[in-house]
């Protein structure tokens, strides 16, 4: 397995306001490098909470990339996602590519049979805190054929992560601005950590658009 977390954060390190509104960050040319990343992965994973704020589809990638790196097919959707709060007309589960959604034993029945209408595949992965195991669902993920993961948030599933130590590579790009709001969402939220905490070693520094791509490998990922 390996995992690549993408994000775009402000010059104050947030992902978007303290509304949770999608907020655009960078610009075109970062939009084209997010699209060739996706064209590289297996799946792009998100956690639920970005599904209810920016409800996205997760369809765009690059073509002639995808070719180049030997990939068939568009990359799947997966969303995390304990209870089956992902509402069935998400555009996560428009198009033709295979939508994942990683629950609990927990999910009500109900939401799961809708969804399971809709065109998700369930994966149960239950951890001790009642939410969905990271390494338990990214194996069975991986017995599916998806072993490229290329995370985009949120803030919640990429502490979580990182805690877990799933994550292999973090690449952000950091815009032109500064967002503030102790209630706005930072790129790792979670409860954070007070020691032990996860080093990362520089491997690319970018100028795009008006901000930096900053590349990062997981010191012990
Ligand atoms: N700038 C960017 O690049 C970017 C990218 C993505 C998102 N965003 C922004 O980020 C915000 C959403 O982020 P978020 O932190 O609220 O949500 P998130 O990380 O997308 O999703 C978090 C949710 O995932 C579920 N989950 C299940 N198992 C989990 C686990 N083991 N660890 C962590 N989460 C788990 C939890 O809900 P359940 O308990 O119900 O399962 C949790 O509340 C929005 O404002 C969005 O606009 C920005």
């Amino acid at each position: 397995m390996y995992v690549v977390v993408n994000a775009a954060v402000s010059a104050d390190g947030k992902l978007s306001t303290r509304r949770r509104e999608q907020l655009r960050i960078s610009g075109e040319a970062d939009f084209d490098r997010v699209d060739r990343l996706r064209a590289e992965a297996d799946a792009v994973v998100v956690g639920v909470g970005t599904v209810l704020a920016d409800d996205p589809s997760l369809t765009r990638f690059d073509r002639e990339r995808r070719e180049a790196v030997g990939k068939t097919g568009s990359p799947a959707r997966v969303v995390v996602d304990s209870s089956c709060r992902t509402p069935a007309d998400a555009a996560i589960l428009d198009g033709d590519p295979d939508t994942y959604l990683l629950v609990t034993d927990d999910a009500p029945a109900g939401a799961r049979a809708d969804l399971v209408d809709a065109g998700a595949r369930l994966v149960e992965a239950t951890g001790d805190d009642g939410r969905v195991t990271l390494p338990g669902a990214f194996a069975a993920l991986e017995a599916e054929g998806l072993s490229e993961l290329m995370v985009e948030g949120g803030g919640e599933l990429i502490f979580s992560l990182f805690r877990d130590g799933l994550v292999d590579e973090l690449t952000t790009f950091v815009g032109n601005l500064v967002v503030g709001g102790r209630d706005a969402p930072t790129l790792a939220d979670g409860e954070g950590f007070v020691e032990a905490f996860p080093r990362l070693e520089l491997a690319d520094v970018d100028p795009l658009d008006e901000g930096v791509v900053l590349r990062w490998t997981v010191a012990d990922g």
